[in-house]
């Protein structure tokens, strides 16, 4: 596997088969009902092609968006697929790096994207994103997490119909809420689940 998976076709195949994962409008869904109904600013991480930000500006045409992502595949196909949309703009940033400062958000919101970063950089980046909201302001990931043992990672994989992959680093929501709290984010809860996929959310107290 190469180093970034998603410059090469593996992008193209996820992209090609994104609204047909099990569940997947249920969980777009979760994530959508989490954001705010007209936030001013929003930051996608690991934007892809721009899905979540263009499912927030359908239903909030005023809103301001930022997506973020590494690979070079993604960032054009997010070019093309927002190009017509005003006040969108996808910028190339690796997640393993620390966050560049683009001003406060009024939600951050990730999609599949974070479980491909160490552990450690994984909760780097929950405090960043608490420093990159306004106060109330919500952190919505949408995420693939681990399940708490091999079998059900297998029904998992059985179930999605794809082979296991080696660059993801899964992590159980329990860590991964613990970890909002101490960090001080307010309202944390994992607020919908199918198997492997979470959504898991907190706020910045006011
Ligand atoms: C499964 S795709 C999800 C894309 C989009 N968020 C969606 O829901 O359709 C994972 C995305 O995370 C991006 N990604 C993976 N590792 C990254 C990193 N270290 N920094 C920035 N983006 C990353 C990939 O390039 C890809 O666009």
């Amino acid at each position: 596997m190469p180093a970034n998976e998603w410059d090469t076709d593996h992008a193209e195949r996820y992209l090609a088969r994104a609204d047909d994962y099990p569940h997947r409008a249920e969980a777009d869904a979760a994530l959508l009902e989490l954001v705010p109904t007209d936030p001013r600013r929003i930051l996608d991480l690991g934007t892809g092609d721009g899905r979540v930000l263009r499912m927030v500006r359908d239903r909030s045409p005023t809103t301001r968006g930022i997506g973020l992502d590494v690979s070079h595949r993604m960032l054009t196909a997010a070019r093309r697929e927002c190009d017509d949309i005003d006040g969108i703009e996808i910028l190339e940033h690796d997640l393993a790096d620390e966050l560049p400062d683009l001003g406060r958000f009024d939600a951050v919101v990730s999609s599949f994207a974070i479980h491909h970063l160490e552990h450690e950089r994984k909760r780097a980046l929950y405090e960043e994103i608490l420093g990159a909201l306004v106060p109330d302001g919500v952190f919505v990931n949408l995420e693939h997490v681990a399940s708490p043992n091999e079998r059900l990672h297998l029904e998992f994989l059985a179930a999605i119909d794809e082979p296991d992959d080696p660059s993801n680093r899964l992590l159980d929501v329990e860590t991964q809420l613990a970890w909002l709290r101490e960090l001080g984010y307010a309202d944390v809860d994992c607020f919908w689940k199918w198997r492997e996929i979470a959504v898991l959310s907190g706020r910045r107290p006011a």
